[in-house]
C-alpha cells in the first residue's frame, strides 16, 4: 500500500538571488520549471518558499519517491546547508493541487514570525509547530506564478491520472 510522506527541509542559496523589480528571481523560476516538469511524473507535490536567501520546501508523495527526490535535490549546487526539518507520514496531502506551489507572501509570514518571537525569517530555527503554522499560511496563500496543476487523491487510485487530465481539461476538481 502506498505510504505518503511529508518532508520539509531548509537550505541556503549558494548565490544571492534577487528578482530585479521584486519579481520572482530567475533561478527560482528555473527551479519551479524543473519541479513542475518532473514532480507530476513522480506524483510528488508541495510548496517552495524563498526568503533571506533561505529555501524552505515541503515535498509530499510516496515515501521512497520523496526520499529519492530529496537526495537528488540535496546535491544541487544551487544551495548548501541542506537540513531536514521534519519528516512525517501523512494520510492526506496538504498541497494536493500543486506539483510545486510558489508562495511569495511576506506580510502573513512576518506576522507569524512575530508571533513566534523571532526577529527575522530563519527557518533553521523552526520547530514542528512553526512548520505546521507556516504550511497553513502557504496553503491559503496564492501563487502568482502558476495555477493548481494537479489533483492528487488521498488514497491510491488507479485512474488518478485520467482524473487529473479531466480536471485540467474541464477545470473541475
Ligand atoms: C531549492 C531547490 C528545490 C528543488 N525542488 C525540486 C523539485 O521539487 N523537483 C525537482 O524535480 N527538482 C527540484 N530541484 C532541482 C533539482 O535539484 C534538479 O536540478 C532537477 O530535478 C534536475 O532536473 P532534470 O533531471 O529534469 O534535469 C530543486 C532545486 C533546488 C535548489
Amino acid at each position: 500500500m502506498e505510504q505518503l510522506l511529508r518532508m520539509v527541509y531548509v537550505s541556503e542559496s549558494t548565490q544571492p538571488l534577487s528578482g530585479l523589480g521584486g519579481e520572482v528571481p530567475i533561478e527560482i523560476g528555473r527551479i519551479l520549471m524543473q519541479s513542475r516538469k518532473n514532480n507530476p511524473k513522480l506524483e510528488v507535490g508541495g510548496v517552495l518558499y524563498f526568503r533571506n536567501n533561505y529555501f524552505f520546501q515541503c515535498l509530499e508523495g510516496e515515501q521512497d519517491v520523496v526520499n529519492d527526490l530529496y537526495q537528488k535535490i540535496a546535491t544541487d549546487p544551487r544551495h548548501k546547508q541542506v537540513q531536514t526539518l521534519s519528516v512525517k507520514r501523512i494520510h492526506q496531502r496538504q498541497f494536493s493541487d500543486w506539483s510545486m506551489k510558489y508562495v511569495a507572501s511576506k506580510d502573513q509570514v512576518n506576522r507569524l514570525i512575530r508571533q513566534f518571537g523571532m526577529q527575522e525569517f530563519n527557518p533553521y530555527q523552526f520547530d514542528d509547530y512553526m512548520i505546521d503554522e507556516l504550511l497553513k499560511v502557504f496553503n491559503k496563500s496564492s501563487d502568482q506564478t502558476s495555477q493548481p496543476d494537479q489533483s492528487y487523491s488521498h488514497q491510491p487510485n488507479p485512474d488518478r491520472q485520467s482524473k487529473g487530465l479531466f480536471s485540467r481539461l474541464f477545470g473541475r476538481r
